[in-house]
């Protein structure tokens, strides 16, 4: 069977795929996107498609793997990129890669929690530049966790796993919402409320939804005009979740007091961009994920959801959709 890797993945990944000699695979041998037209090309006729988050998996890619294809698998929990329906509608399965990068995505969303109220880039380029003149009582002050109401817009696994992380460093209330209320969310004496009431009364806001036509822009300038101004917005969901426009407005003018981004629309986000022209915003380039062992474990993951796949028994992770 033909199988089409659309970027270079870790060697976990492409070693299970060679040892279990079911599949002949063709790879985008790049760090880089596979351009449209290779794509669509190297996808043509295959029985297997192991994608990224970056690449778009539409009709037209569908189309051209044509009927053949039996199974998509992608290196990410996340699945916006994909059309679900259409998918679907071709009887074509899908392997994405929960859970096991749930602890490194908490981790950097608390990372960048942390140095995002605390003003650390601001801090590390005062030092280097030479502004950094005596200990001053009000210089580089920002805003601590103790003694604060935190609100998850999304408790699910990574969701959950940023508020057990956050809950020790004293946060009074922990505040969350979502589609339905969550009976793990005892663990962390998390509160279920109303959208309105998570981001009128948090001092944190942490958005960790996943990225539908429900949450495309919901934090938008009336979810903004809503949180006070010395709260703290960190999104490492996605970035279509946030209309940059208004969260521009809202750092710029006050309204709230700084924000921390892991994903942005589009990504990379233009170094012109007007987000990157505030002190009070900080923003990664898409590192949830992004250690070593998780990227490893990741690729094994998605090669092994590939070859249950191509072989038709049951994957380790399989979306139900
Ligand atoms: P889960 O499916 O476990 O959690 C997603 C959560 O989104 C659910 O709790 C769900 O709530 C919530 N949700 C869905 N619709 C809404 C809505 N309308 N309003 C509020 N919440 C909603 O997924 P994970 O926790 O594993 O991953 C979450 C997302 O994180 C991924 O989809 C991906 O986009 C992103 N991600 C980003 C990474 C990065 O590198 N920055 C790394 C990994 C993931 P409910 O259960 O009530 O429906
Ligand atoms: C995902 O898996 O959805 C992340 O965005 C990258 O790990």
């Amino acid at each position: 069977m033909k199988v089409f890797i659309t970027r270079r993945i870790p060697q976990e990944g492409m070693k299970i795929l060679s040892q279990a000699g079911v599949c002949k695979v063709s790879l985008w041998d790049s760090d880089e996107p596979v351009p449209r037209a290779e794509l669509l090309k190297g996808v043509a006729g295959a029985h297997g498609l192991l994608c990224l988050l970056s690449d778009k998996i539409d009709t037209e890619v569908l189309d051209a793997a044509g009927p053949n294809l039996k199974v998509i698998s992608t290196l990410s929990v996340g699945f916006d990129h994909m059309a679900m329906d259409e998918i679907k509608k071709r009887g074509v399965r899908v392997g994405y890669t929960p859970d096991v990068l749930t602890d490194a995505t908490a981790e950097l969303t608390v990372a960048l929690l942390l140095a995002t109220a605390r003003r650390l880039p601001e801090g590390v380029v005062e030092v280097k530049n030479g502004g950094w003149s005596t200990w001053k009582p009000l210089w580089l002050c920002g805003y601590g966790l103790s003694g604060s109401t935190v609100g998850v817009i999304g408790l699910g696994r990574i969701g959950m796993a940023i508020a057990r992380r956050l809950k020790p460093f004293g946060v009074k209330r922990l505040l969350y919402s979502g589609r339905t209320a969550k009976s793990y969310a005892a663990e962390v004496e998390g509160e279920y409320v109303p959208l309105d009431t998570l981001v009128s009364e948090s001092d944190f806001v942490v958005v960790s939804c996943a990225l539908t036509p429900e949450t495309q822009g919901l934090c938008n300038k009336d979810f903004f005009s809503k949180m006070k101004n010395t709260a703290v917005f960190i999104n490492t969901s996605r970035g279509a979740v946030v209309n940059q426009e208004d969260l521009y407005q809202a750092l710029s003018s006050g309204q709230i007091a700084c924000a921390g981004l892991d994903v942005t629309t589009p990504e990379p986000l233009p170094t012109d961009h007007p987000l990157l022209t505030l002190n009070n915003c900080v923003v990664l380039p898409h590192i949830g994920s992004a250690t070593y062992s998780t990227r490893g474990i990741m690729a094994e993951l998605s090669a092994n959801n590939l070859l249950a796949g191509l072989q038709g028994i049951d994957m380790p992770s399989e979306l139900k959709f």
